[in-house]
Order: structure tokens, then C-alpha cells, then sequence
């Protein structure tokens, strides 16, 4: 084997390679030749490191050095002085956004300090394209010790055991899951991969799939052998071409190796896995539509019972997981379910990945140990608040998860305790807010997303999300009438207990939740005809304090619709008929001088 003396990790996720690490990458290999240090220093282009809005990311083991925004015109200095010199080009470091310190060492970044990495524990480590690496990391020992040291029953047992609870949203025991589809009578059933991920602005499962997909393909075969099915399918949206791309290369290698398809390891067990593109529809994540779909029918929602345990696909029983839910198969397996259990709180145990975006210094992909408060991954991991501003709540859950107060910042993050709070766990959107945002806007900005992706198969959800709509936009509007609050609430009941599957069922949950903690803000917009975020842009007036206004000329050059007229040294004045309430004046003042109603 051919040792090498160092490894250069480039960043191939689907984020850094739309921030450009492609052309990184192709002029690290031409400049490594041009010093002919190929042969010492091995590139290994590796799945998303979760910290996206720095990339593109390149890592330089054994030190671990961690360099940021890396352009193509960056990389001689790099190989020139920190591969061949040994000296860290400090420019590229990451700098920590309260102190400007700069960081080398990829560990000590507050982003990663106090995440806990099971289900993402090879992403950005391994390249994702060749079967060996995982191998080397463990890989595919968990098959192997169930297929020869244990039965199906002593598998499924484990998993109970570690208290594993479905990813996907709903959080239900997969051990317990399992064990229902084992006992269903029939012999032909069907284990499926939830990779649908339609929540906008979720990437936790794409990660996954892209950065480390032998843990997906391992973690369905060991489910496969504990509940007794010969095939499988992955559902994935054909939005994630990268995805699907590494998925087949991945199925490919573990079938030449025996580790899937025919007599696996000469076990005795067969596994056969599919991979089935959907169309990318919302409600096509919801598991009886998702069957349809793979069935080759419109993806529609039916009425449970009976459950796909009982009957699923083609009407054989099925079982269907989440990709971070199979992901953390292999290392329950190996690590033992007491391992895992001592990860979490009493009911939710392990980690949990989320997509932390909004108004947060880092935002990113994360996994943390459930029990984790809100406040540590604001304030530790996601650094805070942009330009310190106030933080108002979080929205979790996706588009039908809810709003959390800043009142509850100290929550924790397990699944009973976000019920309590009005939200969900989801999936795993996390959307930090700051004063700016208008709680009434956000609530209207969910349901337009959730009414749009409504199959329209039930009344209460076709219908009733449709109204809601129309009174979220009108308060917005500034048409509000006080009966609309009644009106929501009652709406918002009936869909979530009339809806026929989990779309309509938690469609309200936004609007429920802001009314539920920001009722004044609705109040302020119905009776006041104000905005208290002064985000609404109907509701808002901008105007000139002549008292304030030196007459500079600024907010007159930088308003696009030349609304604002004056003299030079004379104060200004804004034409209400022509104002478009863009706040660019609002912005470019430096007098303080543009009031904002
Ligand atoms: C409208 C809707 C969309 C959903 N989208 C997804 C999804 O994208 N991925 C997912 O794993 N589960 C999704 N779910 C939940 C699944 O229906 C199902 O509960 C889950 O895949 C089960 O896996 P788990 O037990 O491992 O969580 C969705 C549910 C609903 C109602
Ligand atoms: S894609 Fe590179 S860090 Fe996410």
C-alpha cells in the first residue's frame, strides 16, 4: 500500500460545489503535479461538512486545518506554503464572528465544538464514490455481525432497546415498527427509504445521501434482515441529481462485493435495492402517497388503517424509514444500544440533524444530542445573532412545525418537549427570527407553501388551508377584521382534526403557534393597521423628520422611483403617491432622518 503524507479533504457537497470547490479541486490536482507531489499528497474529495455558507471548504490532515471561501487563485499559496513549508496561510482561516479570532484547527470552531456527529459521522470524511473508505471507517461490520452472530428477532430487539425514533417527523419506535411489519403475515414485504425531503430549505437527508450513502444501503439491509424482505426501494427526488448519482455508484460497488443482491456474504439472506426518482412533490413524502407513487400512480394520500405494515406497496406489508433513521442502524448495531441509549433524554434518545438557517451567524447542516437547549445551538453553535440584533423565536419542524418564543429559549430539543411548546420535531428546519420578522408574515409565508402543495384529495385541507390563506393575506394587507383571529383558530381546529393524512393535519400548526405566543402582532396589524416588525410592506409609511434632514442628497439619489425630492442643505420630502416602501432610503440615511410608521 502506498503510504501518503498528508490528505487534502475538498468539499463536494452539493453547497461548496455551487460555491465553485469543482475548479478548486481541478487546479489543486494540476498544481500538486506541477510540484510533483502527487504522489505524497492524496485529494479526496469528500460529502458536505454541514458548515455550507463557508464554502468552499478545503481540510488539510494530519493538522486538521480548516480554510474557508477557498478560491482557485488560492491554491498555490496553499500548496506552496502550507504543503510544501508547513506554514498555515492564515488568511483562509476561519474567523470566529463575536472575537475576529481566527481558527486553524477544524475542531475547535464553536460550529463544530459541540455537535455530536453519529448519523453524519463520515460525511466530509470520506469520499463518498469509493466503497473502501467506508469499509475502513467500519463500514458494513454491522451487516456482517447481524447476518452471522445474530437472529432478526435479537436485531429488532436491539433497536428497541436504543430507543431509536423515526427521523422523518413523526418520531414513532422503529424497533416497534419493524416488529410489525416481522409479524405480518405474507411472504413477500417491502422495506422503502424515505428520501423525499420536501421541506423547503431541508438538506439533512441530501447530506447524507451525497456524503456518505453506504451508511444509508447498510442501514436498509440490516432493517431488511430483521423484518424479512427480499427488496427495497429508495425514494428520492429527482432534484437531487448528486444524490441519486452517488446512491447508484454506491448500490453498484455493494453488489459487486456481495454485500447486496444474492446470497449476501454467502449468508443466506438476499437483498435487492431500487432506487425510484419521484417528481418532487411535498405530499409525496407522506408514506401511503409515496407508495402510490412508486406504484407508478399519483402520488395521493389514503386512509389509514390499514397501515403499511399491514398493507403497503403493491399490498404487501412494507416498512418505510427516514434516511437519518437508517443511517444510525450500522453504529446501534455495532456501538450496542446501551451506546446510543446514554445519548439524549428518557424519550428521545440519540442525536438529530437540522438545517439551521434564518437570522443565525452560522447557519448549516448540525447534529446534536437531542436535550440540547435552543439556546446552546443559537448562541454556541450557530454564533448568535446577525449584527446583534434581538432574537425573537425559532420556527422548527419544516412548514408545518411551529414558532418558539424567545420566552422559551432554554427548551430542549426532544420530542415531547417541542410538542408541549406549540412546535415539532419535523424533520429538522430550524429557522432562527429576529425582530425583524413579522410573526403574522411568517405564519402566512408556511401556509402559502403548504396550501400550494395540498393534493386537494380532502375538503378540510383543499379548502380550508385556501381560507386561511385569504385571512393572513388580507391582515397582512391591512384589511383585517377582528373576527378574523376567531375565524383562524376555528379553521385551524377543524383542518387539523378533519384533514384525511399529515399534511392537513399539521398545516395550521404555524398559524396556531404565532397566535398561540404573537396574538398581539396579529392584534397590532387588525386594529392598529401597523406592523410592529415593519415588515409588511402595506402597512408601513415612510416620511422625512425635517428637524433631522441636513439635505444630503443620499435617500434621493438611492430611490429607485424618484419619490424623493428637496434642495441640496434644505430638508427632503417623500411623495406618498410614488413611494413603493422599499426602504432604501431607510437605509442609506446616516441622520436618522427617514421615520419608519
Ligand atoms: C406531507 C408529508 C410529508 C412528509 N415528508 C417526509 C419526507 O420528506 N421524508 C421523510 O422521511 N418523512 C416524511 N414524512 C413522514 C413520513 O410519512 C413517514 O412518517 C416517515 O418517512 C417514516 O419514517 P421514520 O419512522 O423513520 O420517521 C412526511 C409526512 C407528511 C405528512
Ligand atoms: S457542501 Fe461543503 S460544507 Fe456543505
Amino acid at each position: 500500500m502506498q503510504l501518503v503524507r498528508a490528505h487534502v479533504l475538498v468539499c463536494g457537497g452539493t453547497g461548496c460545489t455551487s460555491s465553485g470547490s469543482k475548479q478548486v479541486q481541478e487546479f489543486l490536482t494540476k498544481e500538486l503535479e506541477k510540484h510533483k507531489l502527487e504522489q505524497e499528497i492524496k485529494i479526496v474529495e469528500t460529502g458536505c461538512h454541514g458548515f455550507c455558507e463557508m464554502g468552499p471548504l478545503v481540510i488539510v490532515y494530519p493538522e486538521g486545518t480548516f480554510y474557508v471561501r477557498v478560491t482557485p487563485e488560492d491554491v498555490p499559496e496553499i500548496v506552496e506554503e502550507h504543503l510544501l513549508k508547513g506554514r498555515i496561510v492564515n488568511r483562509l482561516l476561519y474567523k470566529a464572528p463575536a472575537t475576529e479570532e481566527q481558527i486553524p484547527a477544524y475542531k475547535e470552531i464553536t460550529f463544530y465544538k459541540k455537535q455530536l456527529r453519529v448519523a453524519l459521522r463520515n460525511c466530509g470524511s470520506i469520499n463518498p464514490e469509493n466503497i473502501q473508505e467506508y469499509i475502513a471507517r467500519g463500514g458494513y461490520e454491522g451487516l456482517e455481525k447481524v447476518l452471522f452472530e445474530m437472529t432478526p428477532e435479537q436485531v429488532i430487539d436491539e433497536i428497541k432497546r436504543s430507543g431509536l425514533r423515526g427521523r422523518g417527523g413523526g418520531g414513532f419506535p422503529t424497533g416497534m415498527k419493524w416488529e410489525f411489519c416481522r409479524r405480518s403475515p405474507g411472504d413477500l414485504k417491502y422495506l422503502i427509504c424515505n428520501a423525499d425531503e420536501g421541506d423547503p430549505g431541508a438538506f439533512m437527508d441530501r447530506s447524507v445521501l451525497e456524503g456518505d450513502p453506504h451508511t444509508l444501503i447498510e442501514g436498509m439491509a440490516i432493517g431488511a434482515y430483521a423484518i424479512g424482505c427480499r427488496e427495497g426501494y429508495i425514494y428520492v427526488r429527482a432534484e437531487y441529481p448528486l444524490a441519486i448519482k452517488r446512491l447508484k455508484i454506491a448500490i453498484a460497488q455493494a453488489e459487486e462485493l456481495g454485500l447486496l443482491g444474492e446470497n449476501i456474504l454467502g449468508s443466506g439472506f438476499s437483498f435487492d435495492l431500487h432506487i425510484k426518482e419521484g417528481a418532487g412533490a411535498f405530499v409525496c413524502g407522506e408514506e401511503t402517497a409515496l407508495m402510490a407513487s412508486i406504484e407508478g400512480r399519483r402520488g395521493m394520500p389514503r386512509v389509514r388503517p390499514p397501515f403499511p405494515a399491514q398493507r403497503g406497496l403493491w399490498d404487501k406489508p412494507s416498512n418505510i424509514n427516514n434516511v437519518e433513521t437508517f443511517a444510525n442502524v450500522p453504529v446501534i448495531i455495532m456501538r450496542g444500544a446501551d451506546w446510543f441509549a446514554s445519548m439524549g433524554t428518557e424519550k428521545s434518545k440519540g442525536t438529530k440533524v437540522f438545517a439551521l438557517t434564518g437570522k443565525v451567524n452560522n447557519t448549516g447542516l448540525v447534529e446534536v444530542p437531542m436535550g440540547i437547549t435552543l439556546r446552546e445551538v443559537i448562541y454556541e453553535i450557530g454564533g448568535g445573532i446577525v449584527g446583534g440584533k434581538q432574537f425573537k423565536g425559532v420556527q422548527i419542524g419544516g412548514p408545518s412545525g411551529g414558532c418558539i418564543p424567545n420566552e422559551l429559549i432554554d427548551t430542549p430539543i426532544d420530542y415531547e418537549s417541542l410538542i408541549a411548546a406549540g412546535a415539532m420535531m419535523g424533520s429538522g428546519g430550524l429557522v432562527v427570527m429576529d425582530e425583524t420578522t413579522c410573526m403574522v408574515d411568517l405564519a402566512r409565508f408556511f401556509l402559502n407553501f403548504t396550501q400550494a402543495e395540498s393534493c386537494g384529495k380532502c375538503t378540510p385541507c383543499r379548502e380550508g388551508t385556501k381560507r386561511m390563506l385569504e385571512i393572513l393575506t388580507r391582515i397582512c394587507e391591512g384589511k383585517g377584521v377582528p373576527e378574523d383571529i376567531d375565524t383562524l383558530e376555528r379553521l385551524g381546529r377543524v383542518i387539523k382534526g378533519t384533514a384525511l393524512c399529515g399534511l392537513g393535519n399539521t398545516a395550521p400548526n404555524p398559524v396556531l403557534s404565532t397566535l398561540r405566543y404573537f396574538r398581539h402582532e396579529y392584534e397590532a396589524h387588525i386594529l392598529d393597521k401597523r406592523c410592529p416588525a415593519h415588515a409588511c410592506s402595506a402597512l408601513l409609511v415612510y416620511t422625512i423628520d425635517e428637524e433631522k434632514c441636513i439635505g444630503c442628497g443620499r435617500c434621493l439619489k438611492a430611490c429607485p422611483v424618484g419619490a424623493i425630492s428637496g434642495e441640496k442643505k434644505e430638508p427632503h420630502k417623500i411623495d406618498p403617491e410614488k413611494c413603493i416602501k422599499c426602504g432604501t432610503c431607510f437605509e442609506k440615511c446616516r441622520q436618522d432622518a427617514i421615520l419608519r410608521l
